[in-house]
């Protein structure tokens, strides 16, 4: 990769570490922790770890005696979590081809990365491989976008503003909604004593014009869909109508987020 196109994915990871980790996802870092018993001394990996919000948690929970590591597809990505925590192990790969050995960690989790990953199942039995036996993992995806009204009115506004494809990139992140396709892709991946548990969340952007600018320009085109500025300014305008129940008194936009987090034990 040249120098300016890792720059850009700098720009763009930090731009998601300031507002999307914030607004999104650091609230679930502690579930998510809780869930797969990560404890003090612990070897613990965090799959597809963005700029490292839950290897962070992670790194507090194991100590001085552990070893959390942190493996994303995207250098830019790495580049921020190495910055914000120089001290854990940020590695550059794919999930369904984790580089490291089999049976070297004790706990593998993931937030939010496994919508995104083209083969689940493959990645789900790499995570069994790396994990010691007795391990337990802990990975969290949106639940189905009807359960998060602000976001199916926002794929709505853009289906009547955009088009089909700006639509389906906002869907793109909760296509592993339905708990039943998580229990499928655990049995296809051999894994039998499987859970998967719903939990209540809040989205907390400082504006309607921040959360629907971030979608725009900060989502959209990772998606491969750039819109005209003049579309986005009108987009912008529309929504301060379309999502005005959810301003609260501060003039922040605040609604119910939820998400399945499935774990498991490596028997
Ligand atoms: C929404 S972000 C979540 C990041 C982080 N877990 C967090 O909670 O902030 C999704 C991440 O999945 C990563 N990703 C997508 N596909 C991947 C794959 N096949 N292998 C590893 N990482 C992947 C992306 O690069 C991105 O950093």
């Amino acid at each position: 990769m040249n120098d300016a196109r890792l720059q850009q994915q700098i720009d763009a990871a930090s731009a998601y570490e300031d507002l999307f980790v914030p607004a999104l996802f650091e609230q679930w870092t502690s579930r998510i922790a809780e869930s797969a018993g990560v404890g003090p001394g612990q070897r613990v990996l965090d799959v597809a770890c963005g700029t490292g919000v839950l290897s962070r948690e992670v790194a507090r929970r194991v100590g001085d005696e552990g070893y959390a590591a942190g493996l994303d597809l995207l250098p830019g990505m790495l580049e921020v979590a190495r910055r914000l925590a120089p001290d854990i192990e940020w590695r550059q790969g794919s999930a369904e081809a984790l580089p490291y050995p089999d049976e070297s960690f004790d706990a593998v989790v993931s937030q939010f990365g496994m919508m995104f990953f083209p083969d689940p199942v493959k990645a789900l039995r790499e995570m069994f491989r790396v994990l010691l036996p007795g391990g337990r993992f802990a990975i969290a995806v949106w639940a189905a976008i009807t359960a998060m009204p602000a976001y199916a009115e926002e794929v709505a506004l853009l289906e009547r503003m955009a088009g089909g494809a700006a639509a389906d990139a906002l869907r793109a992140p909760f296509a592993l909604g339905e708990s039943a396709r998580l229990h499928e892709i655990a049995r296809a991946a051999g894994a039998d004593d499987i859970a998967v548990e719903t939990h209540a969340g809040m989205a907390n952007f400082p504006s309607i014009r921040s959360l629907v600018e971030a979608d725009l320009r900060g989502w959209l085109p990772v998606m491969g869909v750039a819109l005209e500025e003049s579309l986005i300014q009108q987009i912008l305008a529309e929504a301060e109508t379309t999502h005005a129940a959810y301003i609260d008194p501060r003039g922040r936009a605040v609604f119910a987020l939820a998400a399945h987090i499935l774990t498991g034990t490596r028997t």
